[in-house]
């Protein structure tokens, strides 16, 4: 039965106790944004991809970069993780974080999860893009469903000795903040110069003259890693993640002889920023005072979204005490994504705490409905709420206060 079996692109998936992805977000994945040519995602991509075929990114006029589009958001947890050495016990598996069809397979949480198989395939430059999935919390830059693009680079022996004249690999070193035991240091110094140019270059395509800052950060599958920040509106944001790729990574994708980076950047971000919209959900919009406002031709510094004036919200409150272990703040989310909608603006844990003897765990959340395109009015969001209620109680196995 419908029961037993999740139907998603296409494909029949097996239920079983990793399951976790909600009817709400298998919705999602038919919108392909990124193929509407005057969605303010779809822009921005097209302005990211025109930028890696600029001229100083071809080798006898051919572009070094291929793009990908259509690559499969449904992976296995070895693509979405073990691909890149995240290790089994790190808290980014967790199924409170993710989206399980099953324990075969998930919704990918990252563009990371492609670089491995495109970089077996023999592609040694590509920039790969799509939808991605993350069980999160609810309010005006988050959504389970998001966009990035991923891009990846590699030098043979050859390029790296022409950028730095001396050997590429290390005998019997060891690692340092500065580099991989098997890389010398002016191989991951030029490789992440290169990258370092290669962002900067790109976030001035997009922005024009922007401020910028690069620092440290750690990711399981880069060393050394950065991330890229902008100051926007007097506040540091951070627009992507990026390093020198682990050579365990190349080397188990048939790429042993040579060195590279990788960057993810998130377009939602981006876009934000670019265009000036204020709320995440806007992206799913279909109302023509959104839409008509991106012109596919425009020139990108030419486009800055007018906010239509806000409606007003409705907030509700909820409380329960939570018997079960399995309880999660995310599952929580899910729920309210599943029965509100696109009408939930933001959550909100407002109170929190363990009853001193009887050990039982409390927890109260707001609710903030609002509707982008209209005014919602108290009876129908007590009805939604009271749904919630129900469908809380009954399937998070919580008791309603
Ligand atoms: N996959 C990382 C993320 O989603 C971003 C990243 C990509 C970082 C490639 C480094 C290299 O946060």
């Amino acid at each position: 039965s419908s029961e037993r079996v999740l139907r998603v692109l296409g494909q029949e998936y097996a239920r079983d106790n990793m399951s976790n992805v909600t009817p709400a977000v298998v919705q999602r994945m038919d919108a392909d944004l990124l193929s509407q040519p005057s969605h303010p995602l779809a822009i921005l991509l097209r302005h990211i991809e025109e930028y890696f075929q600029q001229d100083q990114f071809r080798h006898f006029g051919r572009c070094i970069f291929s793009s990908h589009r259509n690559m499969k958001p449904v992976v296995t947890p070895q693509q979405n993780f073990d691909s890149l050495l995240i290790p089994q016990d790190h808290p980014s598996r967790s199924p409170s974080d993710n989206y399980y069809l099953n324990k075969d397979f998930m919704l990918r949480a990252h563009t990371s999860a492609h670089q491995s198989e495109l970089i077996s395939s023999g592609l040694n430059a590509f920039i790969c893009s799509g939808d991605v999935y993350r069980r999160d919390e609810i309010d005006r830059s988050h959504y389970p469903v998001f966009h990035q693009t991923e891009g990846v680079r590699l030098f043979s022996i050859d390029e790296v000795n022409k950028m730095t004249g001396s050997s590429v690999f290390a005998q019997h070193a060891s690692r340092s903040p500065e580099h991989q035991e098997s890389h010398t240091i002016t191989t991951a110094q030029a490789v992440g110069r290169d990258l370092r140019t290669t962002l900067s270059g790109l976030v001035e395509h997009l922005f024009g003259p922007v401020e910028q800052r690069w620092v440290d950060c750690y990711f399981p599958f880069t060393h050394p890693s950065w991330e890229l920040e902008i100051l926007f509106e007097g506040e540091w944001l951070e627009v992507l993640g990026c390093g020198v790729m682990e050579q365990e990574i190349l080397d188990a994708a048939g790429a042993d002889n040579k060195v590279g980076w990788a960057f993810g950047l998130g377009l939602e971000r981006l876009a934000m920023v670019l265009f000036g919209i204020p709320d995440i959900r806007l992206f799913w919009s279909k109302d023509p005072r959104f839409l008509s406002q991106f012109k596919h031709d425009a020139p990108l510094a030419s486009i800055k979204f007018k906010p239509f004036s806000k409606y007003p919200p409705c907030n509700k409150d909820i409380s329960f005490w939570i018997d079960d272990d399995a309880f999660s703040d995310n599952s929580f989310t899910d729920v309210v994504r599943s029965v509100a909608g696109d009408l939930a603006e933001h959550v909100a844990l407002i109170d929190s705490f363990t009853h001193p003897k009887t050990g039982r765990r409390s927890r109260t959340f707001r609710i903030v409905y609002r509707s982008m395109d209209r005014t919602v009015t108290n009876e129908e969001i007590n009805e939604i709420q009271e749904q919630l209620r129900k469908t809380v109680a009954h399937e998070l196995h919580v008791e309603l206060r």
